[in-house]
């Protein structure tokens, strides 16, 4: 859907890229031309991701061992890309999270999630944004969040909180920095399968299909549609979109929302016993009134 060389000439760092999502949208820069650093915690795992997708692609990417949980780590890798030359986006996609009944975290589970959401990703952000601001030149931050940030969820506490905070930093710079050449933009992706949120948020094969209920287009999200999503948000073609969170999850954040959602649930039949039911109501309030 995208002219091959659209992202020719960017430098783009995407957190946690060796895995999931991450890698699925690396994959999609390399093809449109970027030059990719895949940052993350498991020199391994990051290794293995850029040689294949190296191999897969022939495009430029390079794996960066970064913990965005602590700030000077990422100041020192940070330092590293840019001495190898400017980075024209970030793309704050690690994260963590696991469903839990929020009265059984403790509080280093809390902050397990939230240093790398809340607190890493802000890390990396302004890291870069000082960076940029301090050269004058311009620079685009996508960071991926979930629906929840609209709607708060409940059994993900620390990351609703946690990804609720980095919206409120993307709509927040996205005019402090907008004047200054700096763009944020987000996305609010639903359920798309990755191995290392699946294990964590729906752990059996029941809970997996529950959510899979909820979702009015009946399926979940292919990740090359989150890709291309990003890419959009990325491209200079429109520069324009600043400070704005995109939700792609097939209308499952709105499904709970409405007060008649669970109606889909209803068969023919029962429909046209309702249909019945109503007539026959309206039927005698008219004689009532004598109408
Ligand atoms: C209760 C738990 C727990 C669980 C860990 N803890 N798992 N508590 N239920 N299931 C508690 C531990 O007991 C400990 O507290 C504290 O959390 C820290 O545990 P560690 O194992 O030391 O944590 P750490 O090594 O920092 O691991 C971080 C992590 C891990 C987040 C817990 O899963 C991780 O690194 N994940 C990265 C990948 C990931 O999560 N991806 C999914 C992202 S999905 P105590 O008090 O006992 O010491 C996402 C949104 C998806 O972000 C949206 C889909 C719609």
């Amino acid at each position: 859907m995208f002219q091959s060389d659209l992202l020719a000439g960017k430098r783009i760092l995407v957190t946690g890229g060796g895995t999931g999502l991450g890698k699925a949208m690396s994959e999609r820069f390399l093809e449109l031309g970027a030059e990719v650093i895949i940052g993350g915690r498991r020199k391994g795992v990051l290794e293995e991701t850029a040689a294949k997708l190296q191999a897969k692609t022939g495009g430029r990417i390079l794996p960066l061992v970064m913990d965005i949980r602590v700030a000077q780590a990422v100041e020192e890798a940070i330092d590293e890309i840019w001495a190898g030359g400017p980075l024209d986006a970030l793309v704050n996609n690690a994260a963590g999270n696991f469903i839990s009944r929020t009265e059984d975290l403790s509080a280093r589970a809390f902050d397990a999630i939230a240093n790398i959401v809340l607190h890493g990703t802000f890390y990396v952000t302004a890291a870069c944004g000082r960076r940029w601001l301090a050269e004058g030149h311009k620079g685009s931050v996508l960071s991926i969040l979930t629906t929840w940030i609209r709607t708060g969820s409940p059994y993900v506490v620390p990351s609703a909180m946690s990804k609720a905070g980095v919206a409120a930093m993307t709509r927040s710079l996205a005019v402090e920095w907008g004047r200054r050449g700096i763009r944020l933009n987000a996305i609010a992706p639903g359920p798309f399968p990755t191995e290392g949120a699946w294990a964590r948020l729906s752990p059996t094969p029941e809970l997996a299909a529950r959510s899979l209920d909820q979702i009015p287009m009946g399926r979940v999200g292919e990740h090359s549609e989150l890709a291309n999503l990003a890419v959009f948000l990325l491209a200079d073609q429109c520069a324009y979109i600043n400070g704005e969170i995109i939700a792609i999850d097939g209308g499952q954040w709105l499904n709970g929302a409405g007060t008649f959602g669970r109606l889909s649930a209803l068969s023919d039949t029962d429909w046209e016993n309702i249909r019945g039911m109503i007539k026959k109501t309206t039927a005698k309030d008219k004689a009532n009134q004598g109408g």
